[in-house]
């Protein structure tokens, strides 16, 4: 029984429509993250949610009852936003406790609510400093905590970890997914950053203007994406995309383009029955190229390295496949020079190709 659903919500702000039709269900105890880039209306999503924000049409269900008429206090929703304030004059504990004293809970049930929460969150020793005297990260698990004391069978988090410098976030992150394990609880977690989606996520919901793109596991999504826009969302450094068209011969189907020329798989052909000589969008993920020439494993090309950039356990090469620039990712003990050429190796099987026109996968 889904506990939390969309059901045909559209948003308009005057003319602009933010969401045209947007239909989805959370089960009961999931962790769905909703993620897409900047602007394609994730915040207004779980505002509507919480009852911040009207909807033009549509209705929110929770536990099939419709909500749309309820206050955002009687949603039984919790709440981080993105730009969280704390009460600079209230200390951690105070801030922590704010709804539950609004709510008049008896306190030693606060304090231990409180005490729990902090302990979970790894701030115990904090509560009684203020605002001030604690670092950014700190600060985002006050916040996070406030949200948390609250008893609300939902939570909903807007880009949490957004203010964060990268080393924090990814501590954060792993926190969170600890944290998920022990609270049974629905949570919808919005971000933009693909990472956090993946890693986070029982359920990840990839937006585009206001639109669902596709939605599944993040493997699903990684190895299945259904279009070139959740092929290069999801990955890093992101899937190369090159033109190319396909070709047959003596009942080989190629994947052809400027200077290269790849087999593909007979599951393709008999995929893409009877779509052979037209233009495609060739995908491979900078991973894919393999640097050991064993040519067994897939076919051989030779590609010029035009950068290498050492990042540490791998090196990433900027090079040109069809005429335009693309990534690969090699292992960093691989010796690198500059205008080097390279004999990769790719496995027919790892090629994805779209329409140019619909931008589907085919
Ligand atoms: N109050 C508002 N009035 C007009 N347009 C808005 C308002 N709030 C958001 N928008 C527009 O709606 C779109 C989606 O915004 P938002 O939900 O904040 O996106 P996201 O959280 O994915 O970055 C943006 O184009 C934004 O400019
Ligand atoms: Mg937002």
């Amino acid at each position: 029984m889904p506990q939390i659903e969309l059901h045909a919500i559209k948003k308009k702000y005057g003319a602009v429509t933010v969401v045209e039709d947007l239909n989805l269900s959370m089960a009961d105890n999931e962790f769905t993250v909703l993620v897409g880039p900047s602007g394609c209306g994730k915040s207004t999503i779980l505002r509507m949610i919480a009852g911040l924000e009207e909807l033009t049409a549509g209705e929110i269900l929770i536990d099939d009852k419709p909500v749309s008429h309820l206050e955002p206090k009687d949603r039984d929703i919790a709440m981080v936003f993105q730009d969280y304030a704390l009460y600079p004059h209230m200390n951690v504990a105070r801030n922590m406790s704010f709804a539950l004293r609004l709510a008049h809970y008896p306190k030693a049930k606060i304090d231990a609510r409180v005490k729990a929460v902090a302990d979970m969150l790894g701030i115990e020793t904090l509560l009684s400093r203020k605002p001030a005297q604690l670092s950014g990260g700190q600060r985002q698990r006050v916040a996070m905590g406030r949200a948390l004391v609250r008893d609300a069978s939902t939570f909903l988090f807007d880009e949490p970890l957004s203010n964060l410098d990268a080393k924090l976030r990814t501590q954060m992150r792993a926190e969170l997914a600890l944290m998920r394990r022990r609270l049974e609880k629905n949570m919808i977690y919005v971000t933009h950053d693909q990472v956090e989606a993946m890693t986070l996520g029982d359920r990840i919901v990839v937006l585009k203007g206001g639109d669902i793109q596709q939605q599944g596991t993040a493997e699903a999504l990684f190895k299945t994406p259904v279009n070139k826009f959740v092929a290069g969302f999801l990955g890093s450094p992101p899937m190369n995309f090159i033109d190319g068209s396909l070709t047959e011969a003596d009942g080989q189907l190629s994947v052809t383009g400027e200077a290269f020329s790849f087999p593909l798989p007979e599951a393709t052909r008999e995929r893409l029955n009877g779509r052979s000589s037209r233009a495609v969008i060739v995908g491979i993920r900078p991973s894919a190229f393999s640097i050991k020439a064993d040519e067994a494993d897939g076919v051989g090309i030779e590609l010029p390295v035009v950068l290498p950039e050492y990042i540490g356990s791998q090196s990433i090469i900027v090079s040109r496949l069809g005429g335009q620039q693309i990534q690969i990712e090699v292992s960093s003990d691989t010796p690198l020079r500059p205008d080097d050429h390279l004999t990769f190796t790719l496995d027919p099987s790892s090629i994805y190709l779209f329409d140019p026109q619909t931008e589907a996968t085919l």
